[in-house]
């Protein structure tokens, strides 16, 4: 007999649900919950994006546009990337527009592994890299990375994972969930280990806009990395589109023609309205942009204190919307420690061992929240932590 089990493929069968959805199911039962847990801003997308959207729809533009996206928009990302972080690309040849990082992140897996090809994965990361690697075909090989070094990956971590058929490095800086970020120097030493094992290099940058510390440095800017790098953005964070779903990859055309033919024969191109509105923020909105981030700084100091004065280890994050405070000192798992807190105050934070083992000890709080809700969530969690002692 078929059972519903059987007609699973096994590869999807064995992956493991997302230890984030858990924790959304349940605060969309607690209304009066704070939520933590999010990874969206809290922002409306800025008005002229929303504005060129509902021209688009007026004008009557409910078509496909090319499958790599439009010539405008491509020029448009091309141009950014040499403002922004030096690198130059082709817009024809080098630069896809995708639905979301997201896609970016499964095209680029898809394109360049074969069966078996293994992925080394800085953790803690985006919990989707490891299950994207598994459904490309590959094996994730996780890399721990160290709040002593402040969470940043260095060559010896990657050497010391020993990984059989290395084939390409998967990493996110500025990160989720930990708010690192690398610098030059780091990301130098990175490359030349990369070049040395001949990998692909698949930088997820996509909080690149969101860096509190002196601005971002792209992997593919370091010399010796733009030809073996798929550099991956979107407007989720930074432009507060995560509903419009479209991303972008940048990189050498063989690669980006690989990943453009899987592209096109999945979803054939990205919203049509919604690289419309891309194109008018990605050239218009540079001081939305920035008023955003200064909030989100502002917010980080706040939650960075407030999360020290209760007496956690917190790690000063530099990038992105997130902090990750060590939890360890109270005792309790990672996951009792955000269910506990949950059902007793009403807080909601995400498990640090979600985004690999070695983010047991941490819990990811996120500050793409209003200050109010921040402060509330804080005095209430200084209460857990007072309760079950830190
Ligand atoms: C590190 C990272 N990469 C990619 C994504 C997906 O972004 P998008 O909405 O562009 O698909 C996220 C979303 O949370 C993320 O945190």
């Amino acid at each position: 007999m078929t059972t519903s089990q059987s007609r699973v493929a096994r590869r999807v069968a064995g992956l493991a649900p997302s230890g984030i959805r858990k924790f959304f199911e349940l605060v969309e039962r607690m209304p009066d919950a704070i939520s933590l847990a999010i990874g969206e801003p809290d922002f409306t997308t800025p008005w002229r994006g929303r504005e060129s959207a509902i021209y688009s729809l007026e004008k009557g533009h409910t078509h496909y546009t090319p499958n790599r996206g439009t010539q405008e928009l491509r020029e448009a990302v091309a141009s950014y990337l040499e403002r922004r972080f030096g690198i130059s690309y082709h817009p024809d040849r080098e630069v896809l527009i995708t639905v979301g990082a997201a896609e970016a992140i499964d095209l680029a897996l898809r394109a360049i592994l074969d069966p078996g090809d293994a992925v080394l994965i800085p953790q803690p990361c985006f919990v989707s890299y490891p299950p994207c690697t598994v459904l490309a075909g590959g094996v994730p090989v996780p890399v721990p990375t160290r709040v002593e070094n402040d969470f940043r990956v260095q060559a010896a971590d990657l050497e010391a994972a020993r990984a059989d058929r290395p084939r390409a490095l998967l990493m996110c800086y500025p990160n989720n969930p930990t708010g690192a970020v690398m610098g030059r120097e780091d990301l130098e030493s990175v490359v030349r280990w990369a070049a040395e094992k001949d990998l692909v290099l698949i930088a997820d940058e996509i909080y690149a806009e969101l860096h509190y510390d002196g601005g971002h440095v792209s992997a593919a800017a370091i010399p010796g990395a733009r030809d073996r790098t798929i550099l991956i953005g979107g407007f989720s964070k930074a432009w507060a589109m995560t509903g419009w779903r479209l991303g972008f990859a940048a990189g050498p055309p063989d690669l980006i023609e690989a990943m453009a033919k899987v592209h096109a024969y999945t979803v054939m191109c990205a919203p049509t309205m919604a690289q419309e509105a891309a194109l008018d923020v990605l050239t218009g909105c540079d001081d939305e942009v920035a008023a955003m981030r200064r909030e989100y700084n502002q917010r980080r100091r706040i939650i960075v204190k407030r999360l020290r004065d209760m007496g956690l280890d917190c790690f000063e994050p530099r990038g992105a919307f997130y902090a990750f405070p060590s939890i360890a000192g109270t005792g309790l798992s990672s996951e009792e420690f955000a269910e506990r807190l949950l059902r007793e105050e009403k807080v909601a934070v995400v498990p640090g061992a979600a985004f690999g083992a070695c983010g047991e000890g941490f819990v990811r709080c996120s500050y793409a929240t209003s200050i109010a809700a921040l402060e509330e969530g804080m005095a209430r969690m200084a209460r857990f932590v007072g309760r079950v002692g830190g």
